[in-house]
């Protein structure tokens, strides 16, 4: 293990800011501990809001990640006020966050992390707590205590599995007191504390003694196959990928409560008749496809996860999909075979954890879903599931690690995880579950998937925004490559996290639109709003039109919806949950202009189409509706020079006149904007449109002519 600090860098930094700087060192390493794991702390004196120099703690607040903290996020926590604890017996959680924040320096400051008397009670200076990888190889085997000794010997402090909180704390002050000696303590199937006098100290020791258990772990492991040998050989990647973009629209639909086979359809009213949804995502890694398709790991995927952290975000345990010949995955019998088997899995999961629940539950805690959030298929990968893409990452870079910590640990001895009653009390942890009801609540379209086409520009990059801004994640896909991963960065960074992803879509070219869909699928896990939108705008009097340009107004105008209409359609109906196709056309349609014939005629046929889709997507609960834009200029390609110029001489108007023009001729008197579109894509992907479907729209300012009847 890396040693990262620097001391060129750690140069003239003190107190707090040498606080964030070793607790960044920390937070880099992925093997010390993962998306907001692990906390540290410094003990010093400060100066009070009444000028009074009080002792105090700066410790890391709840919610923060330390790879990206800053000084605003370790609460301060007046010693004076927290030292006195160490003399009860007993103290519940919830009594302990109340109390905590009593001794905050700054009112309002973060919550201090759940482990912060720990942090108070042993009298060191400098403490960093992490959950590292070769720490927990060692505790998370048969004889945990004995490997312990043999890599640290009087040097560590062994506490047995508890779950963080009072008592835990207390233990371990107490332990550390008896051994004045000891360099750290290790928690049982949880994590490392080590101490320093200084800064440099403590970290220091945070390497030191991952790098000792990593050296035993890989000295014991030496030579022998950790999961045993391999009983399925992955599929080339190329083959994984597309296996794993036809079943996870399948998947995703049975985890968002589509009824599974066998089960009475859902009736009434809509989505509403559906479950909440989940996102997935796929990872084919390599250490996934060993363990997935190990002998061993059937038998492993049972035996829980290795820390009460893991657990939170991946539940008890994955399922491994069991039964299917993956041999045959990429025939339609073969595929047909592994869909079998995903349902059969997830209805005996949802029956064990059903099991699980009722023999753990004391009758008062309300049963939290019962599907996995790692889904392994042997020879193929994982997909793990959650409310958005942030989580489904997170979820799924902690199976990682938890596939590592399983590797060494058989290489040690045996693995061992949470025993059933520690994880029910972990997983239904009343200050867990009472932190999900402080959750805010859900935006509109939050669990949402859009693809957009045409993303690039104008309305397409107004309706991707709008969107992804009401909490749906956004496939903005285009030509213009470029573009679409610009706009899928500007959306992340505003958004979250993986909020968006932009991927070059040629809507003529039939096998552009089948590979965008699979990637939408191997990102989010399949879909439930497409608004297709690309289009060209073609201006000539018909007698003077080549039949090239007719044709490649047809290409992109209508033929374009028809790939990407029925490829949407293909995904909605396999996963069964419904969705929202919107086609923008045009104005034209209704009151078509001069010299607009190939671009008036091909958006008819869009127009058309969308109504019959309309009309065959009803039993699969897929409404499809259309918006009739007019005259947006704002950002849009469409209105290139050549254009303005053809309009504006159909109109006897001058070129810069046109926009004015436009705007006079609708009864609004209004200039339309691209929001404006997006706005009404907006209503007609959300619920709130729910029983609307074979409508226009019209987003015109209102032109006579073009009245939808
Ligand atoms: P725009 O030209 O700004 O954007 C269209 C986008 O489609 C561009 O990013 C372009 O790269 C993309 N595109 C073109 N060919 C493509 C292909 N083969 N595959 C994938 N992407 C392709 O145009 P704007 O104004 O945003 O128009 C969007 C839609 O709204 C079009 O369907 C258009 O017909 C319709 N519309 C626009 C009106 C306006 O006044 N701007 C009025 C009525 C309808």
């Amino acid at each position: 293990m890396d040693n990262l600090w620097r001391d060129d860098e750690a140069a003239g930094l003190e107190g707090l800011d040498l606080l964030v700087y070793r607790s960044r060192l920390i937070g880099r390493d992925a093997n010390l501990v993962v998306w907001g794991g692990g906390n540290t702390s410094i003990k010093g004196t400060e100066i009070d809001f009444r000028g009074r120099e009080v002792r105090v703690m700066r410790i890391k607040g709840s919610g923060s990640d330390l790879r990206t903290i800053e000084r605003k996020h370790f609460p301060g926590i007046r010693l004076d006020d927290l030292e006195p604890l160490y003399d009860r017996e007993a103290m519940s959680d919830d009594e302990m966050v109340a109390y905590l924040v009593h001794c905050l320096m700054e009112p309002g400051a973060p919550r201090p992390s759940i482990e912060t008397l720990l942090h108070g009670f042993v009298p060191r200076p400098h403490i960093d707590h992490t959950h590292a990888d070769a720490i927990l190889a060692l505790t998370n085997t048969a004889d945990g205590r004995r490997h312990v000794e043999a890599v640290y010997g009087q040097e560590a402090i062994w506490i047995p599995y508890r779950r963080p909180g009072f008592v835990l704390s207390r233990e371990v002050a107490e332990a550390v007191r008896r051994h004045p000696k000891a360099r750290c303590v290790v928690l049982e199937k949880h994590g490392l504390i080590t101490w320093g006098q200084s800064a440099r100290e403590s970290y220091d020791a945070t390497i030191e003694m991952n790098s000792r258990a990593e050296e035993y772990a890989r000295a014991k492991g030496k030579g022998k196959a950790a999961f045993g040998a391999a009983a399925r050989r992955p599929l080339p990647a190329p083959a994984r990928r597309a296996v794993a973009a036809r079943v996870a629209p399948f998947l995703r639909g049975l985890l968002s409560g589509r009824p599974h086979s066998g089960e009475e359809p859902a009736t009434g009213d809509g989505a509403a008749a559906v479950g909440q949804r989940v996102v997935l995502r796929f990872d084919d890694g390599e250490d996934v496809l060993d363990f997935a398709g190990s002998e061993a790991g059937p038998q492993l995927c049972l035996a829980g996860p290795a820390t009460p952290d893991h657990l939170l975000y991946t539940k008890p345990r994955p399922l491994l999909v069991a039964g299917h010949a993956p041999e045959d995955l990429e025939t339609a019998a073969g595929l047909a075979d592994l869909k079998r088997a995903i349902e059969a899995g997830l209805l005996k999961y949802a029956a064990w954890y059903d099991l699980y629940f009722k023999k753990n539950s004391t009758g008062s805690e309300p049963r939290l879903d019962p599907f996995p959030r790692v889904v392994l298929i042997p020879g193929v990968g994982m997909l793990t599931a959650w409310k958005d893409a942030r989580h489904t990452r997170i979820v799924a870079d902690i199976y990682h690690h938890t596939i590592r910590v399983m590797r060494a640990a058989q290489g040690i001895g045996e693995y061992r995880s949470l025993g059933v009653k520690e994880t029910f009390d972990v997983e239904y942890w009343p200050m867990e579950l009472y932190k999900l009801t402080l959750a805010p609540p859900e935006q509109d379209l939050a669990r949402r998937v859009a693809l957009v086409t045409g993303a690039a520009s104008g309305i397409g990059r107004a309706v991707a925004r709008r969107l992804a801004a009401s909490g749906c994640h956004i496939v903005a896909t285009d030509i213009d490559v470029e573009g679409v991963r610009a706009l899928a960065e500007e959306i992340a960074a505003r958004e979250g996290m993986d909020r968006a992803i932009g991927l070059r879509l040629d809507v003529t070219d039939e096998a552009s639109v089948k590979a965008a869909f699979e990637e939408a699928s191997l990102a989010y896990g399949g879909l439930d709003v497409v608004v297709s939108n690309a289009g060209i705008a073609h201006v000539s009097p018909v007698d003077r039109m080549s039949l090239r340009d007719w044709q490649r107004s047809f290409d992109v105008n209508a033929t374009g919806h028809f790939l990407v209409g029925r490829e949407a359609m293909r995904i909605l109906e396999e996963q069964g949950i419904g969705g929202s196709l919107i086609f923008v056309a045009s104005k034209n349609v209704l009151a078509p202009g001069k010299d607009f014939g190939a671009y008036s005629a091909a958006k008819a046929a869009e127009t058309q189409l969308a109504r019959v889709l309309a009309i065959e997507g009803g039993e699969h609960r897929v409404r499809v509706n259309i918006v009739n834009p007019d005259a947006i200029f704002q950002d849009s390609g469409l209105w290139s020079s050549a254009v303005r110029e053809e309009r504006a001489r159909a109109h006897g108007v001058r070129p810069e006149e046109l926009e004015e023009f436009y705007r006079r001729r609708n009864l609004l008197q209004v200039r339309v904007g691209a929001e404006d579109v997006a706005e009404a894509a907006l209503w007609l992907a959300s619920d709130r449109s729910a029983k609307t479907t074979g409508c226009i729209i019209t987003t015109d300012g209102g032109v006579r002519e073009a009245f939808p009847r």
